[in-house]
């Protein structure tokens, strides 16, 4: 085995990506099944069915990956989180993984017109379903059996700073980055690491009609602004926030590292005047 292979490879892990069926947890549950890991979709397939999306995440890992499963599972469910992991434990064996790719933006507004009702959804969306409730189901299941566990979080440029007009989506994911950090000194004693990455501007299905005009295939002015205060000038390629993603979970390479978030941002967060 050569030393980056050492470092790097995840053969032998057995990892779940929430939010498996949508855009940016497919391609890092693919990226990590090509670094040899075994991967579990978790995901409510309410589009589009969880064994759909295994097939798909099976074709783009490629052949000679780690094996592809997946699991229909509502993750704001705390029963449901609870038989998810002893379902994952029988189709890929113990878990040591968790990627919370569950979450994303609905709606935008100006904030004396705020829709309460969206606002609780969309709290709960990033902050139940894509952190609190699966991650205590993994917590407990490490704890119980000593497992040195790994998280990975999904924050967003709003965990900086707010983007206009997503009141909740800036609540929660500004949230996020504190509950890392809270987590991993929780979890430290047990072994257990808990980090995160921040994407900066991917085309999703949550965020696509925000960011490109649908008629015209060109960005939107709020798409425009992005990129006009990227340096890279352009949005990210999903593929390219695989790296970050397996650095951390790569106990060889990061097993000093816990609490902090990566942005991949194309040099966003820079911005400057
Ligand atoms: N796309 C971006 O530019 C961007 C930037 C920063 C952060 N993010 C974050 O990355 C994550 C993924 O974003 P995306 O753009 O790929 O979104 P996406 O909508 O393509 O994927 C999210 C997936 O989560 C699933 N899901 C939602 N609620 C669920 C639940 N309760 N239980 C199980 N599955 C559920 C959805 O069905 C969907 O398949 C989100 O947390 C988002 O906030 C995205």
């Amino acid at each position: 085995m050569s030393y980056i292979e050492e470092l790097f490879s995840l053969k032998g892990r057995k990892v779940v990506v929430t939010g498996g069926g949508g855009a940016i947890p497919g391609s890092i549950a693919a990226g990590l099944a090509k670094a040899g890991a075994d991967v579990c979709l978790w995901g409510r397939g309410t589009n589009h069915p969880m064994s759909e999306a295994a097939k798909e995440v099976r074709a783009e890992a490629g052949p000679g990956a780690g094996h592809v499963e997946a699991i229909t599972v509502d993750t704001g469910d705390a029963a449901a989180c609870e038989r998810a992991v002893a379902e994952t434990e029988t189709l890929i064996g113990p878990p040591d993984v968790l990627i919370n790719g569950v979450g994303g933006n609905r709606g935008k507004a100006p904030f004396v017109d705020l829709d309460e009702k969206l606002f609780r959804e969309v709290l709960e969306l990033n902050l139940l379903a894509g952190l609190v409730t699966p991650t205590k189901a993994f917590a407990r299941y490490w704890i119980a059996r000593g497992i040195k566990g790994n998280v990975v979080m999904m924050a967003s440029m709003t965990s900086y700073k707010p983007l206009s007009g997503v009141w909740a989506y800036d609540a929660a994911k500004s949230a996020l980055l504190n509950l890392t950090e809270g987590l991993a000194k929780e979890l430290a004693p047990q072994g257990i690491r808990v980090n995160g990455i921040a994407p900066g501007f991917f085309i999703g299905n949550q965020n696509r009609a925000l960011l490109i005009d649908e008629k015209t295939g060109e960005p939107t002015a709020r798409g425009k602004a992005i990129l006009a205060r990227t340096p890279f000038g352009r949005f990210g390629e999903k593929s390219e926030l695989r790296g970050a993603v397996i650095f951390l979970i790569s106990d060889r390479a990061s097993g000093f590292v816990t609490g902090v978030t990566i942005p991949v941002d194309g040099g966003y967060l820079t911005d400057n005047i």
